[in-house]
């Protein structure tokens, strides 16, 4: 399973990227704002200043609604960074725009999935990749895992080659279960990707095997 992270911030991703089991970054709005950058100019720049330091994909979003704005945009932000995916919202005009990005050579990642319905209907479309937001449906009682072992289900009956995000992670056992699933990427923050590392045991015996190196030496 690949591994994004989840935001705009270039010391996080630089961080990731350092680790060396990154393999993307995915934005959007939001997290942009979070980080202060506004105004078309910084807004692009920014996007190139994260693909000059991660090693593969990292998803850009569209701000249009209309067919007409995604494609203008979307043109915009592949022209940028041969890294650049198109980031497009999971509506009719974006369904439209995925299938015309697709067939012009231009990647995209359908955006704010929450049902199975709506990620066959981005494979349909030619997707890279669909991103089923499992976090948010955690949030209102709905199983976001369940989510994705549908989607995977219905991508292998019929051999659909979109990939499967899982995105709005939260936390390591979101990343551990994607990952038994079978979702081909995940993507979350810094600290469900290094909370990976932790367990007591290797604390503990790593510390006793090197208090007894010192009785010894
Ligand atoms: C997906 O690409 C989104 O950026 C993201 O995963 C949303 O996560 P959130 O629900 O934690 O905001």
């Amino acid at each position: 399973m690949k591994f994004f992270i989840d935001t705009a911030n270039l010391e996080q991703i630089r961080e990731a990227q350092d680790l060396g089991v990154l393999d993307g970054v995915t934005t959007n709005p939001s997290l942009m704002a979070k980080e202060g950058i506004k105004g078309k100019n910084n807004i692009l720049k920014h996007y190139v200043d994260i693909c000059n330091i991660v090693d593969g994909d990292v998803s850009a979003e569209v701000i249009a609604t209309d067919f007409e704005g995604m494609i203008k945009e979307g043109e915009e932000l592949a022209e940028l960074h041969p890294q650049i995916v198109v980031k497009v919202p999971m509506t009719k005009e974006g369904v439209k725009a995925i299938k015309y990005f697709t067939d012009h050579g231009i990647r995209t990642n359908c955006t704010l999935v929450f049902s199975a319905g709506q990620a066959l209907l981005a494979a349909k479309a030619g997707a890279t990749y669909v991103s089923p937001f499992i976090g948010r449906l955690d949030d209102i009682s709905t199983d976001g895992l369940e989510l994705i072992s549908d989607i995977r289900l219905i991508y292998d009956n019929y051999g659909f080659e979109t990939k499967i995000l899982a995105a709005s992670v939260r936390h390591t056992m979101h990343v551990i279960n994607c990952a038994k699933i079978g979702a081909d990427v995940m993507t979350g923050p810094l600290s469900s990707i290094e909370g990976l590392l932790k367990h007591p045991l290797t604390d503990i015996g790593l510390k006793q095997f090197l208090d007894d190196y010192k009785k010894g030496n």
